[in-house]
């Protein structure tokens, strides 16, 4: 009788077993049964494997079992012989001698051809499809990718509160929270009190959720989204680039050495994604830009204005790696972006901006660190500097000049997987109007 503490090979090692007996264990991904015969298509975490039942190796009770409750997604214990078989989906085919059903499934309700709304609806269940389970997968490489990076090259990991009394990616974003008798909100970013810590940790980075009530229905953005940001101390604006730029390129490398058949389901082009790793990005400052689109794509962008969408979208498509946008107006970037000594008008800021259309994956910026020009940039922004008096502090006792930066994580596995939509590059999303389940 095949038991839970059975000994188990993953559907992946298959291949490698052929001529062998084997036990596996999974969910029914797609089933088939005639007068004599199932064939069920068995999915765990590493991949698939069709199952062949022949009705002559079961009793009659087992064979009326199979028949009734075989279903796509019952949970299954499956031993048999692995053959060769051409026509199976992978190649090959696992001959059964024994299964036991250990959950039933009767009318899973995802079949084909739904309506992108019910599948939001049964996310809970969508989540084992393939194209999320690679997806997911990916996303587990870039979590990894982007602690592997910053740990080998010296920083701590550190935390800060998700409950925060004051904006710092500008006030229509927040989120409110009702905290005893206060009004608090959710942390848009770790940044502030990031600023704190590396007085005493110098390089540190985190990834952890950030919040923003975003009113626009776009395919980049999510309600809630994971936020991988550091922050160093001593380290310039120079230094920050090449930082993104490493980042990037490692997580890139490791997701191509790791999720290579996740990329395959998922129909991803990944000669795409070499150039990233093989080339240097491309920098160049926010007025290089506005002359590029106009040369090239005579879009006139008024100096001052922020870019559209369709601004990036065309600046990136004349490259095939990211590009480092310098050199913002002032006025279109966050009060702590340090004001650039030779011209005053703008700020040694960046935004990394993804190849393909995905947009901007790193916000980033040197910390101004003149007490007074941070004040009166908050009172610009329409913000009481008395509300940061923590903040203020850090340029009150030893200020240095450092640096940081935030990556969208559900931004770069969307531009990795090559999902249309940011919300499949989560399995939970929350959205303005997507939060259940
Ligand atoms: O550019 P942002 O707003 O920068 C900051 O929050 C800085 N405080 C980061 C820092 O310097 N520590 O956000 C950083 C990144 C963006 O480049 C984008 O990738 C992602 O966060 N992001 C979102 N991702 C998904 N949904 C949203 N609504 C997002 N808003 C920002
Ligand atoms: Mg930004």
């Amino acid at each position: 009788m095949l038991s839970m503490k059975d000994s188990f090979i993953k559907i992946k090692e298959v291949p490698t077993k052929v001529g062998q007996e084997v036990k596996i264990r999974g969910w029914i991904y797609r089933e088939r049964k005639t007068k004599n015969y199932a064939f069920i298509v068995v999915r765990d975490s590493s991949g698939i494997v069709q199952c062949v039942l022949d009705k002559s190796s079961f009793s009659q009770e087992k064979w009326e079992e199979i028949k009734k409750d075989a279903d796509v997604e019952a949970s299954v214990l499956v031993k048999g012989n692995v053959i060769k078989q051409e026509k199976a989906p992978t190649g090959f085919e696992i001959q059964v001698s024994e299964i036991k059903i250990v959950g039933k499934s009767p009318m899973f309700p995802i079949t084909k051809d739904l309506s992108r709304d019910f599948i939001d609806d049964v996310r809970h269940l969508w989540i084992r499809s393939r194209k999320m389970t690679s997806v997911l997968k990916v996303r587990s490489t870039v979590f990894q990718a982007i602690r592997e990076y910053f740990l080998s090259e010296g920083f701590y990991e550190t935390q800060s509160p998700i409950i925060q009394a004051t904006q710092c990616e500008g006030g229509s974003t927040l989120f409110e929270v009702k905290y005893f008798d206060k009004k608090m909100y959710l942390a848009q970013t770790w940044q502030l009190h990031a600023e704190a810590v590396i007085f005493a940790l110098e390089k540190i980075f985190c990834i952890a959720p950030s919040f923003r009530a975003e009113r626009s229905k776009t395919s980049r953005h999510l309600a809630e989204y994971w936020h991988a940001e550091m922050e160093a101390a001593w380290e310039d604006f120079e230094d920050l680039q090449n930082r993104a730029e490493a980042l990037v390129k490692h997580v890139v490398k490791r997701v191509l050495e790791k999720n290579k058949e996740d990329l395959e389901v998922l129909g991803r082009d990944i000669s795409k994604l070499k150039p990233v790793i093989e080339k240097p990005f491309v920098r160049m400052t926010y007025d290089d830009a506005l002359k590029i689109l106009k040369d090239k794509f005579n879009f006139e962008v008024p100096w001052g204005k922020d870019l559209r969408t369709i601004e990036e979208e065309k600046l990136v498509s004349l490259y095939d790696v990211p590009i480092i946008v310098t050199h913002y107006p002032k006025e279109i970037k966050a009060f702590y972006m340090k004001e650039d000594p030779k011209n005053p008008k703008v700020v040694l800021g960046f935004d990394l901006l993804a190849p393909e259309g995905n947009g901007e994956l790193i916000g980033a910026s040197e910390r101004e660190t003149d007490l007074e020009k941070l004040k009166q940039r908050l009172i610009e922004q329409g913000e009481d500097p008395d509300q940061y008096g923590f903040y203020l502090d850090t340029r009150k006792y030893g200020s240095v000049p450092h640096s940081g930066f935030g990556m969208g994580v559900e931004r770069i596995v969307k531009w990795l997987c090559g999902l249309d939509h940011i919300k499949d590059a989560i399995a939970f999303p929350r959205t303005m109007v997507r939060y259940y389940p």
